[in-house]
């Protein structure tokens, strides 16, 4: 397919402008051809990171219907449908309030799956809701929509840029429905979430996914990189996993870190949310010189256990990546 650059400024002035939660920007089905060869592809690889994350935790779906809402080319459902397989989905449901969209987002589905029955609009009920990239073009009635829909749902997978706003939208819905939900990921625990906690106004929850190798040899990637100025190195991702079944609690010594560690000389600093909220650890040089090293490196998992002796982490054990191949972003 022919790239068209022009189209792809537009759709990306609009994402970074906040201007496109106030009309249907999708003006022709190459407008999400365009948008599903590109910006989706990244996309899935956020959603990559996710799935990774939701099977090292020994998670899955659960069985029944899937509605993807704010669907766009319907990437988020793929890479569900592609990652935990199609044989426990009974029907898809694609959303969003542009038709254009919601077309796109079935012919791509059913050309691919062509024995999961697929249909515009939403199953009868929705046993596992996906959201992606959404959050930021929703106002107030949109997101209480959302709200509903998710309160309706066995199990909520919701993606979003690893930005600011996005995580504190992120962190609004977690509250509104921690009541009834288990959390399942990124929070290593079920209490109220430590950045609302004060002092903690100026970080927010996100993570690093990586594309895959191919991309950094790639020439289309390349270009891509170049002409639209980004960096495809930098793939920050947030994200919310719910799910009304009972889940394994983990060890109370779980962290989740919150953002990159900052590599200082002679220690490394991470920022990591647990049971008792979100705190500093260090690792030292002097003490710990493989996790050291490993974290300058950028070796290590986001979900971690730590033993403390005060501020210092004097045990650091990475909980490990699992090795699911990669999903839709490779069709
Ligand atoms: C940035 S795109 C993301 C599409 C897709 N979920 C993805 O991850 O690639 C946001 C999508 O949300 C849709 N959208 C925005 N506001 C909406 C609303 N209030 N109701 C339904 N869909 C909405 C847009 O039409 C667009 O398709």
């Amino acid at each position: 397919m022919e790239i068209d650059w022009a189209t792809l400024r537009r759709l990306r002035a609009g994402f970074l402008e906040g201007t496109a939660g106030q009309h249907d920007y999708w003006r022709s089905v190459s407008d999400l051809a365009q948008y599903d060869a590109t910006f989706a592809q990244r996309i899935g690889w956020k959603w990559d990171f996710v799935l990774n994350d939701l099977n090292r935790l020994g998670w899955q779906p659960p069985a029944g219907t899937l509605l993807d809402w704010g669907c766009g080319s319907g990437v988020a459902s793929r890479a569900c449908l592609d990652y935990f397989g199609t044989p426990q989905t009974t029907e898809l449901g694609l959303s969003d309030r542009s038709q254009l969209a919601v077309e796109f987002a079935i012919n791509r589905a059913r050309e691919k799956y062509p024995d999961l029955p697929v249909r515009a609009g939403f199953p009868e009920t929705v046993d596992l809701l996906v959201v992606s990239h959404v959050a930021t073009e929703l106002a107030q009635r949109g997101f209480d929509d959302l709200n509903e829909i998710a309160r309706g749902a066995q199990a909520v997978i919701w993606v979003e840029p690893g930005t600011f706003p996005a995580s504190r939208q992120l962190i609004r819905l977690r509250e509104s429905l921690r009541e009834g939900f288990n959390l399942v990921a990124p929070c290593p625990h079920q209490n109220s979430c430590g950045l609302l906690a004060v002092g903690n106004e100026s970080h927010w929850c996100h993570q690093f996914a990586e594309p895959p190798p191919f991309v950094f040899t790639d020439p289309f990637w390349a270009k891509f990189s170049q002409t639209m100025e980004i960096d495809l190195r930098s793939l920050p991702v947030g994200y919310l996993v719910l799910d009304r079944r009972p889940i394994e609690a983990l060890p109370n010594d779980t962290v989740r870190v919150l953002g990159r560690p900052e590599i200082l000389k002679p220690h490394v600093r991470l920022l990591g949310c647990g049971e008792s909220g979100i705190r500093e650890g260090i690792v030292t040089k002097r003490n710990n010189a493989t996790e050291f090293r490993k974290l300058k490196k950028g070796r290590y998992s986001s979900l971690q256990r730590w033993q403390c002796d005060g501020q210092e982490i004097t045990r650091l054990s990475s909980v490990s990546e699992s090795s699911k191949p990669e999903t839709d972003s490779a069709d």
